[in-house]
């Protein structure tokens, strides 16, 4: 069991203080749902806590003796665990020479227990419920293995206090199911555990108290079952929210079809899709992991080998061998996995978001200052909250990565947007704000396109929402049909 606090924490990068002075406590042995607006400093403040930053100034309390911690090493000595929102996996190792990286099993006479890892390893993939070989290497599973990896890991390094970053931002309904019996699990074995989510009906779920932190400060603590989901909303953004959708507006029924696919294919995942989006119209794409929805436009936009029967953009047939080629034709993509495709995160923000329009800042040769005032405008319209504009990418909140990988499809002024799961990991105010642009887009008259696992996030924006199972466009519900029951009865094939 351990308790932990912390008195007066302050984190500064360089100029950008970006924690003021946090202090509270946790007891042992409970579920923590810790909340706050992208930006908010919930990752900074988790990150002191288990070694992978340092606090400018303040200090931690483990059972109520004064801490400090060189790295993640010495945190999980003493049994604090973090399993990051960026997954902190190396791609090119295996899923047990992950899991046990920097604890790696020796024999006697110093030689790697690879056997006694594999084994280990199987047992806690099985805990976590993937059925993988400990062997695959990590570049071969889908974003949701992944963080099942990053959670087996944290399990074999038997963790007191687990902090889990937004775990379920990349897990079907099923996987989260079989997280939260795990967590009550690890709870009734005394492991204290704080969860950070945007998802607040998974918070009311699995936690017994949440603590709210805003602009790096702590805000309260209380138990979860004493707050609606609309006070929490409204004790992260400090003011009352309004409604979370915008009303839809249909697009006139003459309008031009932007973007027609006929009899798409991707082997081994998608089979003869056909659809159409007009301009002014969101469509949705709904369907189970595996389904089949990202692999279907991976390979609409030549990431993946595929055949189609025709594809046209505004009426004009069209071969798309590369997101780049298709971008040039009008069609820009948002990647689900913002890290590995999304975002060059190791640059800084004003190259993410001009690399996709390169050309029309390098008449004749590159403008700088047009770069700049691009990114200023794309901060503001976006909210994007940032200290500095000469950050690189990866030093964004979570939730503000996924804003700028946003701005950076939308800058161009596409014809078609491929948006995939747009708001993960996105904040409820700021989730509005992406709600409205995407409208606003829409009404400029783009064709957007929108796959998302969230059936309430397709009900409240979407005009049509397709539905895929096992590689195949099953049904289209028009907006009247659009309900919970029913995206899921067609996803599941049980209407
Ligand atoms: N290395 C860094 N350099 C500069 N600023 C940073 C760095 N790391 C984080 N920040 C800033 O600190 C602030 C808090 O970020 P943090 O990642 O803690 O937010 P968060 O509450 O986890 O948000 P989200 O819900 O989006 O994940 C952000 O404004 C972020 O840009
Ligand atoms: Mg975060």
């Amino acid at each position: 069991m351990l308790a932990l606090s912390f008195q007066d924490v302050v984190k500064a990068f360089g100029p950008v203080q970006v924690l003021h002075g946090v202090s509270f406590s946790l007891d042992a042995g409970r579920i923590y749902g810790l909340l706050g607006e992208n930006g908010a400093g919930k990752s900074t403040l988790m990150k002191i806590a288990s070694g992978y930053e340092a606090a400018t100034s303040g200090q931690l309390c483990l059972d109520g003796q004064p801490v400090r911690f060189a790295n993640s090493r010495d945190a999980e000595a003493a049994g604090i665990v973090l399993i990051h929102q960026e997954f902190n996996l190396a791609e090119d190792l295996t899923i047990a020479q992950n899991i046990f990286l920097g604890h790696e099993k020796k024999k006697r006479g110093g030689w790697l227990d690879d056997a006694a890892m594999r084994r280990e390893a199987a047992a806690v993939l099985q805990r976590v419920g993937l059925d993988r070989d400990p062997d695959t290497r990590l570049r071969q599973l889908i974003v949701a293995e992944k963080q099942l990896v990053e959670i087996a890991k944290a399990l074999a390094r038997n963790a007191r206090l687990l902090i889990m970053d937004e775990p379920t931002a990349t897990l079907t309904p099923g996987e989260t199911e079989r997280l939260f019996a795990l967590m009550a699990q690890l709870k009734a074995g005394g492991t204290t555990i704080l969860y950070i989510s945007h998802k607040l009906d998974e918070v009311e779920r699995i936690t017994d108290e949440v603590v709210v932190m805003r602009d790096g400060r702590f805000i309260t603590r209380a138990a979860t079952r004493s707050l609606s989901r609309a006070q929490m909303a409204n004790l992260m953004v400090g003011r009352e929210l309004s409604d979370l959708f915008p009303a839809k507006q249909l697009p006139p029924t003459d309008a031009p079809v932007r973007l027609r696919v006929q009899d798409l294919s991707v082997p081994g995942w998608a089979e003869q899709a056909s659809f159409e989006v007009r301009a002014g119209e969101i469509l949705g794409f709904a369907g189970l992991v595996g389904a089949g929805r990202t692999e279907l436009f991976e390979g609409l936009l030549g990431l993946r080998s595929s055949s189609a029967g025709r594809v046209e953009i505004d009426g004009q047939a069209v071969a798309l061998r590369s997101p780049r080629e298709a971008a040039d034709l009008g069609l820009t993509y948002l990647s689900e996995d913002r890290k590995g495709k999304g975002l060059h995160v190791a640059m800084g923000l004003t190259e993410n978001l001009t690399l996709m329009n390169l050309r029309q800042y390098a008449k004749p040769w590159l403008r700088k200052d047009q770069e700049r005032q691009a990114l200023g405008d794309a901060v503001r319209e976006f909210g994007i909250r940032t200290g500095s504009l000469s950050l690189r990418a990866s030093s964004l909140s979570g939730g503000n990565q996924q804003k700028l990988a946003l701005a950076k499809v939308l800058q161009p002024g596409p014809k078609v947007v491929v948006l995939d799961e747009p708001t993960r990991g996105v904040d409820v105010g700021a989730k509005r704000d992406l709600y409205v642009l995407i409208h606003r887009l829409a009404a400029q008259g783009c064709g957007v396109i929108v796959i998302s696992s969230e059936l309430i996030e397709l009900i409240g924006l979407c005009h049509r929402v397709a539905v895929m199972r096992a590689g195949r466009l099953t049904t289209t519900l028009q907006a009247d049909r659009l309900s919970e029951e029913a995206l899921i009865a067609h996803a599941t094939g049980t209407h």
